[in-house]
């Protein structure tokens, strides 16, 4: 019902039409009209609206649909394949069950909302919709399961690469796959695995980047230390977006598979905001601070402390 109505709003955008005639056309009350029409306010379309004119449709929200996607994509295979929803509780949780059944490499599942979207640390991921990108991506690459945490790093210079050649010239990596502008986050990555212990089966990679996100919408906790491209006040269009964090991010994972992930972590270090800044390290049974100074050539941080060099593997870093 509610996109009958929105394809007639779209049918005739920047006209009013009264509730009474929609609500005539589908047979359903002027109240129920009011609360589709509230609805389509929270997902980011503009309508005014008037007492007696009615509804007008000014702005619809670019929508990720695989026609909008695919022409312009330069890939060569990721994003070939695109599984779209408007709503789906966790595209990693969707990218999964369809590599359990044998979807290809560089298959993506893409969403304009989730409602369970799920962060690192059995944290949740705020998705709202159309207000970020939210996608997975399936991978099935051929390295052993023990270099798996290197790959986020590569996602993460991909994505980096991606966001500035957008016009976010300021954002930079923090260790190991969080991207921050003026110190805020404005992309994750959640990578999950299904392995053997020889072998990686495949990998799902779930990554957002907040594009629409206002401050409004932010909970308290998340208006300090989250920011969207929307906040920095750089536009951007999510599709556009998109194509090029892909043709990125299949070009990263061409160099990773082919050459090994040396270049790629050379790449990651000139990309860093943390390297040279003081941190502090929460581990699960300890905390200390010191000088994030380099990245080994395992994607471990090396952080120099008052004891010596202490080498994360796993573990929050706060700059
Ligand atoms: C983090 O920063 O903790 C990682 C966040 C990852 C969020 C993305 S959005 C698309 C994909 N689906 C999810 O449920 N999570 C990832």
């Amino acid at each position: 019902m509610r996109q009958d109505i929105l394809d007639y709003l779209m049918e005739h955008k920047d006209t009013f039409v009264s509730g009474q005639k929609i609500s005539e056309m589908f047979g359903i009350s002027r109240t129920a009209v009011w609360k589709h029409i509230r609805v389509l306010k929270q997902r980011g379309y503009i309508i005014e609206s008037y007492t007696k004119r009615g509804y007008c449709l000014r702005i619809a929200p670019e929508l990720l649909r695989p026609e909008t996607i695919s022409p312009k994509l330069k890939t060569k295979y990721f994003g070939k394949k695109i599984v779209y929803y408007e709503k789906v509780d966790s595209t990693n949780t969707a990218a999964k069950k369809i590599a359990d059944q044998g979807a290809e490499e560089g298959t993506i599942v893409v969403a304009e909302e989730q409602t369970g979207g799920r962060g690192r640390l059995s944290r949740s991921f705020l998705s709202p919709f159309a207000q970020g990108i939210w996608f997975s991506i399936i991978l099935r690459p051929t390295f052993p399961p023990m270099e798996v945490s290197k790959m986020t790093l590569v996602a993460a210079v991909a994505l980096t690469k991606a966001l500035r050649k957008m016009g976010l010239i300021h954002c930079g990596i923090k260790w190991p796959n969080d991207i921050l502008v003026h110190d805020r986050k404005i992309v994750g990555i959640l990578t999950e695995l299904n392995a053997s212990v020889e072998k990686i089966n495949y990998m799902v990679m779930g990554i957002g980047i907040n594009t629409a996100l206002t401050k409004k919408v932010l909970p308290r906790d998340l208006k300090k230390t989250v920011t969207s491209f929307a906040i920095e006040n750089v536009p951007v269009h999510r599709s556009e977006l998109l194509q090029e964090v892909l043709l990125q991010l299949e070009h990263y994972y061409t160099v990773a598979q082919e050459q090994g992930f040396a270049p790629v972590l050379e790449e990651w270090k000139m990309l860093s905001c943390m390297l040279g800044k003081d941190v502090e390290v929460s581990l699960t049974d300890h905390t200390f601070t010191g000088k994030a100074v380099d990245l080994d050539e395992n994607g471990n941080l090396v952080v120099e402390t008052a004891n010596g060099l202490e080498k994360v593997l796993a573990g929050d870093v706060q700059v």
